[in-house]
């Protein structure tokens, strides 16, 4: 039987993807901000963001000198915006250092939002070094085969590094990631078809290393947002600190009960009438946010009375980043 490794390889090369658009023209640049926006987003989504961003951003240089609100602008939608902060800082620390980008696993994870494993891929897919790489699927691929506990990270670690293969790291960090997204599934693993299967602990023991796991509910917290909008359809949006969810990105004035959005319109010195829209609810990765929009419209001629509210912006022209819900709700049934 040939080794783990060479088997993942020849999956990769005969039954693995191909024409992903980081797989053609593999350069350190493009590999990086794929693996970036793959971290916690499907391949099918990241498509059309990473396509849009390398036309935006086509080197490391235009990526550091681009104001964060173009990039945020650019991410918009894809969540996680932690993500897009990092790649912008990453992108600096590079500039500052000469512009060349890390060539070795150490000096990627020096670079902010990059961790052992997303350093390990960005070398072994894009200079074809063998380097560890342990994302979901890896996890799951290796922790199957070997009989270990998903949860036991050291163990997982040193097996990722004792299969590497010699050569051919690239075929083989993708083949990892392409049979445990194609065949070895988190529920119902295709045994019958997978090359591993032979001397794979989970396959002949008939168990599941990865019981299937119940979401369970996550906490939930209610905010009041206002949707202040003037005749000619444009929306007051505030920048949102740095700390907080969505940091960066713009938003709508947020309130954390009805009393606090009256006190806020009676400091505007208006006397203002909303209308309470449905609300909308949005799973973030620890948290349930449970929207509730508040309607004001205004006329042109009161806007300058917001001003110390924030920035007006016509929404269908955004230049900044904003959340998919924010968008959601601007949109809906934005006209005056
Ligand atoms: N997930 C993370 N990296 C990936 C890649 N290079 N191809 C497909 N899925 C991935």
């Amino acid at each position: 039987m040939s080794s783990f490794a060479s088997r993942i390889i020849r999956y990769q090369r005969e039954r693995g993807r191909h024409d992903l658009p980081w797989q053609r023209r593999r350069t350190l640049y493009r590999v990086w901000v794929s693996e970036i926006m793959l971290q916690q987003t499907q391949v099918a989504t990241v498509i059309p963001y990473f396509r849009r961003f390398m036309r935006q951003f086509p080197n490391v240089k235009q990526l550091a000198e681009s104001p964060l609100d173009s990039v945020l602008a650019c991410w918009s939608g894809l969540g996680y915006y932690t993500r897009a902060r990092h790649l912008h800082q990453a992108a600096q620390v590079i500039r500052g250092s000469g512009g060349r980008l890390p060539r070795t696993v150490e000096d990627w994870m020096h670079l902010p939002g990059i961790g052992r494993s997303t350093a390990g891929a960005i070398v072994s897919l894009a200079l074809n070094r063998p380097a560890p790489m342990l994302d979901g699927n890896a996890r799951r691929v290796i922790a199957r085969h070997q009989g270990l506990p998903m949860t036991s990270r050291v163990a997982l670690w040193r097996a990722a590094e004792q299969l590497l293969p010699d050569r051919d790291a690239t075929a083989y960090t993708q083949g990892l990631m392409d049979l445990g997204s194609q065949c070895c599934t988190p529920r119902a693993p295709d045994c019958t078809h997978c090359p591993l299967s032979k001397d794979c602990h989970c396959a002949n023991h008939e168990l599941d290393e990865q019981p299937s796991r119940k979401r369970s509910p996550l906490p939930r917290r209610d905010f009041w947002v206002v949707i202040v909008q003037s005749e000619d359809g444009q929306v007051l949006l505030q920048q949102r600190p740095t700390d907080s969810i969505w940091g960066g990105l713009w938003s709508l004035p947020e309130y954390p009960d009805q009393g606090a959005v009256r006190r806020w319109a009676r400091n505007c010195g208006k006397k203002l009438e909303w209308q309470e829209d449905p609300p909308l609810t949005h799973r973030l990765s620890h948290l349930e946010l449970c929207l509730h929009p508040l309607r004001i419209r205004i006329r042109n001629s009161d806007r300058e009375s917001f001003q110390k509210s924030g920035r007006w912006f016509d929404p269908e022209q955004l230049t900044v980043g904003v959340a998919t819900p924010i968008m959601k709700l601007i949109q809906r049934d934005s006209m005056p």
